[in-house]
């Protein structure tokens, strides 16, 4: 699984993310009845500069979404995960990957709101140290953070540089098969360079491993 940050140009697919979710879980994600519009709004307002937001990626596809908004003394953080998706720990690790991004940007404090029968998520939230209060429907959780360490620096450092371009390496191989497969989307003469590059590809790379290695890395 990939975590990465996502930009500006990616607000489209977190649209259509969020939108694939069913009323309860809206109603745990946002705390309350959240209409399509609510949601477009949310996503719309989304500063991609400004706010952390991460996505979790099954090959191309979205899979969860985790954002820190910031405030004047304290960020809200806030998770999703795809439904045929959950208990595979990729809150947990996109629980991870926010804080460290938290501590980079100098943040000392986070919370996050959620109704307090939404169970993984206390859980999520006790798992990375935060302390949960709860008052009638509504749990809160929160958490100092500490200073980042040396470590933490060089692992973010490597999983931000390998995420984007392994990212990057499956979308180029899904476009290149989504085009290699659909001639008609094709003009005439890209097409024609596709069946010279499959024709050679399948007779070089085919016949000798370490030579697709090279072609893929
Ligand atoms: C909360 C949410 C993000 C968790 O995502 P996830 O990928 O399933 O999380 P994880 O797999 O890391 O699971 C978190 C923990 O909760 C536990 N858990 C899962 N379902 C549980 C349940 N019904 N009761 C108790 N614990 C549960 C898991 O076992 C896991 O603990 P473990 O790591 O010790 O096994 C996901 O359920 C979700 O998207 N819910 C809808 C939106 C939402 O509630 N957002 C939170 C408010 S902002």
């Amino acid at each position: 699984m990939i975590i990465r940050k996502l930009r500006q140009h990616e607000r489209g697919p977190v649209k259509d993310f969020y939108l694939a979710l069913s009323h309860e879980d809206r109603r745990k994600r946002f705390r309350g009845i959240i209409s399509d519009e609510t949601i477009s709004m949310h996503v719309d307002g989304l500063d991609f500069s400004q706010h952390t937001i991460l996505g979790a990626f099954k090959q191309a596809q979205l899979i969860g979404v985790a954002e820190l908004v910031p405030g004047a003394e304290e960020s809200e953080l806030a998770f999703a995960v795809r439904p045929d998706m959950r208990c595979r720990r990729i809150g947990t690790r996109l629980m991870e990957r926010i804080l460290v991004h938290a501590k980079m940007s100098g943040k000392g404090k986070v919370f996050v709101k959620f109704p307090s029968d939404n169970a993984p998520m206390r859980w999520m939230a006790q798992k990375a140290g935060m302390v949960v209060r709860t008052d009638g429907d509504e749990s809160y959780a929160s958490g100092e953070l500490p200073a980042l360490s040396a470590e933490e620096l060089s692992r973010w450092f490597m999983q931000e540089a390998f995420a984007h371009s392994d990212y990057f390496n499956v979308l180029g191989i899904e476009r290149w098969e989504s085009l290699a497969t659909q001639p008609r989307l094709a003009a005439p003469q890209i097409r024609k360079t596709l069946d010279e590059f499959t024709t050679w590809s399948s007779h070089h790379l085919n016949s000798n491993p370490s030579q697709r290695r090279e072609h893929r890395s």
